[in-house]
């Protein structure tokens, strides 16, 4: 596929970025519909950043600390560096920061997130110490649209794995990471394509 028809992707990481490595393993494959163009951390010293630079790919920084609680001054900020690397398509990866609604109201559709469980199952945080105090026999990931409300959008793909006796929340956490990489390519590739949109729902007339 060529450089001009491959959509360019901005991956946003706050942390060690494993998804992100998985994205950018996947786009190294010339068929790949997509191309990782940029990795962007709100954390200076998130690990991923190094991996990324390791890979040859563009970073960017923009510490949210000095924004204060002005998240929309933040997201000016995150927006030039997207537009100025005519970014298409946004993958959120181990992402910390909430984004506003403003946001990704404008970026619906083209902004998707990976969420370490079978939503809407454990939605938020700590998901695999609350799957385990569950007593959840099943758990896993899911890639999904991101919309204003936080791990609710419409889902793309998933994959489930066994909760196994004597799992803590470190094993469970390893064995769900592992499908996290394959579902997250599976998911761009197919957002990239085009294969799946988030629709739009047309009132009947009346
Ligand atoms: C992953 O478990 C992802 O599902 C969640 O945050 C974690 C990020 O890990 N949103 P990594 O930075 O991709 O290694």
């Amino acid at each position: 596929m060529s450089e001009h028809t491959r959509k360019r992707v901005a991956v946003l990481i706050s942390g060690r970025g494993s998804n992100m490595t998985a994205l950018i393993d996947a786009a190294k494959e010339p068929s790949y519909p997509a191309e990782i163009a940029l990795v962007v951390s709100n954390n200076p010293d998130a690990a991923g950043l190094g991996r990324a630079r390791a890979a040859g790919i563009v970073t960017a920084t923009i510490d949210h600390r000095p924004f204060g609680k002005d998240r929309e001054a933040f997201e000016h900020a995150l927006q030039r560096v997207l537009e100025a690397h005519h970014i298409d398509l946004i993958c959120l990866a181990g992402f910390m920061r909430l984004l506003t609604a403003a946001f990704t109201s404008a970026w619906q559709g083209r902004i998707i997130n990976i969420h370490p469980a079978l939503l809407p199952a454990f939605r938020g945080l700590d998901t695999h110490a609350r799957a385990l105090a569950a007593g959840a026999t099943t758990h896993g990931a899911t890639v999904h649209f991101v919309v204003p409300e936080m791990d609710a959008g419409p889902i793309i793909a998933q994959a489930a794995v066994p909760v196994l006796a004597g799992d803590t929340p470190e094993t469970l956490a390893a064995r769900v990471l592992r499908v996290e990489h394959e579902i997250y390519p599976a998911a761009l590739r197919a957002l990239a394509e085009g294969r799946v949109a988030i629709g739009t729902i047309k009132k009947p007339p009346v």
